[in-house]
């Protein structure tokens, strides 16, 4: 059997420069990472919509750096090719870059991640930097920012008007000046996504970006529809798990309500002497 190589950050680069697409998707859990990691993503995202799809906030700003290792790890004892990505939560890099550096420092040594993400452009620059320079690589993430989404008037595509779309090509250009080697662009038109990718030397990596960035990344939960609260426009549902699990648990609970399960092959049993014998002991 040929050994599996894990996926590195020239690889990602080279894969940009070839014109191959690179695919990228959440997962937050141990099976989880098992079967994308199978699949054969390139890059695994343990990100912070965890706190939605798994743990049922609102939105992502209640994740907690704890919240975040533990999943990190989980994913980690999963993996074997992918390249995986530990998102860091809101306010655990925003107040300054000692902090940053620290919480970047425990979701790498303690997560044992790939990488980290941080959402922000021109603003988290020296913050970028300050964590590149510490040895770790960071992955971007521009255009809408879930974590400071109230700043930006709810969950809205940004860089429509010529000003706004300027002000994302700015954070692109900023976050690849600072060391970061990729960066997610997220729900942005598709054209200013293309420039972006163009003007760039790292990739861009779109989640309602459109087809012309390097790569894609989409929610597991949303992918596999196991997230039911709302579906973006930017989603593709490929599966209904929901459902198979939801029949799965209706048959079972019928089975055991009829006394269908356990059946012989899920039971264990004595041979008839030792039961004679047990029950003589027993005085029955
Ligand atoms: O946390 C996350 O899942 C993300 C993706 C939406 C890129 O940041």
């Amino acid at each position: 059997m040929s050994e599996i190589r894990k996926i590195m950050i020239p690889d990602l680069l080279a894969m940009k420069k070839e014109g191959k697409k690179i695919s990228m998707i959440t997962a937050y859990s141990f099976p989880q990472a098992q079967c994308v990691d199978e699949a054969g993503i390139d890059i695994i995202l343990v990100g912070d919509s965890l706190g939605m799809v798994e743990l049922g906030y609102k939105d992502t700003v209640p994740v907690t750096m704890d919240e975040m290792l533990n999943h990190t790890r989980a994913v980690m004892r999963g993996v074997k090719r992918s390249h995986v990505v530990g998102d860091m939560p809101f306010m655990s890099y925003n107040i300054s870059r000692e902090q940053a550096v620290t919480n970047a420092g425990i979701l790498y040594k303690d997560g044992g991640c790939d990488s980290v993400k941080l959402e922000g452009g021109q603003e988290m620059a020296p913050v970028v930097k300050a964590i590149v320079t510490a040895g770790i690589p960071v992955f971007g993430h521009i255009g809408l920012t879930p974590q400071t989404a109230n700043m930006l008037g709810g969950f809205k595509v940004q860089g429509k008007s010529l000003d706004a779309a300027r002000k994302v090509v700015d954070d692109a250009l900023s976050l690849e000046e600072a060391g970061a080697f990729a960066i997610v662009l997220e729900a942005i038109p598709r054209q200013l996504a293309a420039i972006i990718t163009e003007k760039l030397s790292v990739p861009t990596i779109g989640i309602g970006g459109g087809l012309e960035c390097d790569g894609q990344v989409l929610v597991l939960h949303d992918l596999v529809g196991l997230f039911r609260r709302f579906t973006p426009k930017f989603v593709k549902v490929y599966a209904d798990i929901y459902s198979v699990q939801l029949q799965a648990v209706k048959s079972y609970i019928s089975d055991v309500q009829e006394k269908k399960f356990p059946a012989e092959e899920h039971t264990f049993t004595m041979k008839e002497e030792a039961v004679a014998e047990l029950r003589k002991a027993l005085h029955m």
